[in-house]
């Protein structure tokens, strides 16, 4: 039998092969030096259209003006997600009024279960300012892709399944571009502080 945090450093190393690998080697051929560079300025984020937990229609352009916190996941995730969650509504919590600049929001990999509904109960437990998003398989897919995440369904033995996925904090800037990224291997008071300083 594995513990939990045994099975956990697969998947750690996953996200770090994520985190590193998706956002970081993205390359690019400069015309006339012909070989592949690494130019570090991956492009991550883009426009979506999704469904909040209380059934409004959410579009990126709505968070026009103010930072975005996005976290992926799904609220049947034993263990990485509920956990990150947590860090972003302590670190929001610890940076006290400059938080309302930063809207946190958690889109779901999972929309087959995540409904609106599900999410409204699962949001609760973070806090009233977390947006949580579901959406169509095809937005769902779509929007994983602008923003590199990996996820996949991974059976369980009882019948029912997981989701594998990558776990990253993204920080969208008030424009919509990506400001800085955090794996959730971080500390509430280590996200405040590089909140603070990016805000
Ligand atoms: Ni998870």
């Amino acid at each position: 039998m594995l513990s939990n945090k045994q099975a956990l450093i697969p998947y750690l190393l996953l996200v770090a092969a994520l985190a590193g690998g998706l956002l970081w080697h993205e390359s690019e051929m400069v015309p006339g030096m012909g070989r592949t560079v690494t130019t570090g300025q991956a492009t991550v984020g883009g426009p979506f259209r999704l469904t909040d937990q209380t059934g409004k229609t959410v579009g990126d352009a709505d968070f026009r003006g103010r930072y975005m916190l996005v976290y992926f996941g799904y609220s049947f995730c034993p263990d990485v997600c509920p956990t990150t969650l947590s860090v972003m509504a302590q670190a929001l919590d610890k940076l006290g009024a400059d938080s309302r600049r930063i809207v946190p929001v958690f889109i779901t990999v999972d929309p087959a279960r995540d409904t609106p509904k599900v999410l409204a109960d699962y949001m609760k437990a973070f806090g009233p300012r977390f947006v949580g998003l579901t959406g169509s398989d095809a937005d769902i897919k779509a929007v994983e892709k602008e923003y590199r995440v990996y996820a996949a369904k991974r059976p369980l033995e009882n019948g029912s399944y997981g989701m594998d996925h990558s776990s990253v904090m993204y920080l969208m800037g008030p424009n919509g571009k990506m400001v800085s990224f955090y794996d959730e291997a971080i500390s509430p008071d280590d996200l405040a502080k590089d909140l603070k300083q990016k805000i």
